[in-house]
């Protein structure tokens, strides 16, 4: 797996990092619950040993929240806490990745993932992408995983098509391969409705679902979770147990107050908003300074944008000059298992508001000169 590189860590506007706006998120709110939780005989238990697999409360929240808003037939039992999706990607693979297994993955892709199943032992093959997402016939034979994020590519935000959904389902049925499907920004879709995960199609139980709530609510708190049949749970929370005796319960406990009592959605629901015009005020931002510089649709969904960059365009030194006067971007090699340039870049649209993004594109074409 290629070098993470983090040299882009420190810039004034970051348009690296896919992730939401801090400033937004409902803090009065969660400090009211975890005051409520502290102080009530809940939270008396929650300071000691307690489930490895997560709060019962947060658990069937989750559950909830998958059978509502995203049809897939989850319980409690079904659902595995994790400290953010890394940590499930990690225990998934300990579990399911024997040394040279091989590791299918979208390539582009998201590096992170890589490295977990890459660090159990697996070959990581990588699957060709199309603007319909990935490319279903050019999965290798021997691939005994597939990570995919179907609903918005990483990095590409690519929707996978009906056809290609049906056709990995079906495949991985025939081949008998674990889909493990990353959903890590399900409900930032801005046209029409979200679509429904691989995991609420799946009858012969080849999807793992992996899901955060670093984009809806925040990164800093370290909150994800596997959705999965109950064996395969139990066998998760063995493992996490050996890393991780448990998370931390208080949190857990409030933040499924703010699911249950609806305050979660509604924060989800501003921000979706919010999102859809900062995208909105990006891409013209874009349009404006730099539209002889790059060519992009705007993204349905998600929190990040996808450029070509027009020929003639040194990237790398657009990427160094640009960070020196204060706007980390993403491009192409930053996503490549083989590290080549591409002529693509990636502009991350939440964390900033609308002024923000206008002066952060203003320093990209004067860095570009
Ligand atoms: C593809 C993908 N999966 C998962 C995550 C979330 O990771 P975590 O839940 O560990 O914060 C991100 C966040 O950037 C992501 O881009």
């Amino acid at each position: 797996v290629p070098e993470l590189r983090t040299p882009l860590v420190g810039a004034r506007f970051s348009l690296s990092a896919g992730v939401p706006d801090p400033r937004l998120f409902p803090r009065a709110a969660l400090a009211r619950a975890y005051r409520r939780v502290l102080q009530s005989r809940r939270g008396v238990r929650s300071l000691e040993y307690a489930e490895a697999g997560g709060t019962p409360a947060l658990r069937d929240a989750i559950a909830t929240m998958l059978r509502s808003t995203r049809s897939i037939p989850a319980t409690g039992d079904n659902i595995l806490v994790t400290r953010g999706s890394q940590m499930a990607l990690e225990l998934i693979a300990r579990a399911l990745v024997s040394p040279g297994a091989v590791v299918a993955v979208e390539h582009l892709g998201y590096q992170p993932a890589w490295r977990a199943f890459a660090a159990a032992g697996a070959t990581l093959g990588g699957i060709p992408l199309d603007a319909q997402g990935l490319v279903v016939e050019a999965i290798p034979a021997a691939a005994g995983c597939v990570y995919t994020t179907p609903h918005h590519q990483y990095p590409t935000t690519a929707l996978l098509s009906p056809g290609r959904r049906l056709a990995l389902l079906e495949r991985a049925r025939r081949q008998r391969f674990a889909i493990v499907e990353d959903d890590y920004d399900h409900e930032f879709h801005f046209d029409g409705r979200p679509v429904p995960p691989l995991a609420s199609n799946d009858r012969a139980g080849n999807v793992i679902y992996v899901g955060t709530l670093s984009k809806t609510l925040a990164p800093g708190l370290r909150l994800g979770f596997v959705a999965a049949p109950a064996p395969l749970v139990a066998t998760l929370t063995t493992l996490r147990e050996v890393i991780d005796r448990q998370g931390d319960h208080a949190l857990e406990l409030a933040v499924a107050e703010l699911i249950a009592d609806g305050e979660a959605q509604r924060h989800t629901n501003k921000a979706r908003r919010i999102y859809a015009s900062r995208r909105e005020a990006l891409a013209s931002a874009l349009q404006r300074e730099l539209g002889h510089a790059l060519a992009f649709e705007l993204p349905a969904g998600g929190i990040t944008l996808w450029a070509r960059v027009a020929d003639g365009i040194d990237l790398e030194r657009w990427q160094a000059r640009a960070f020196a006067d204060g706007v980390a971007f993403s491009a192409a090699r930053d996503f490549a298992l083989d590290r080549r340039a591409r002529p693509f870049v990636r502009l991350a649209f939440a964390r900033y508001n609308e002024v923000e993004l206008a002066t952060a594109v203003r320093i990209m074409a004067r860095a570009l000169g």
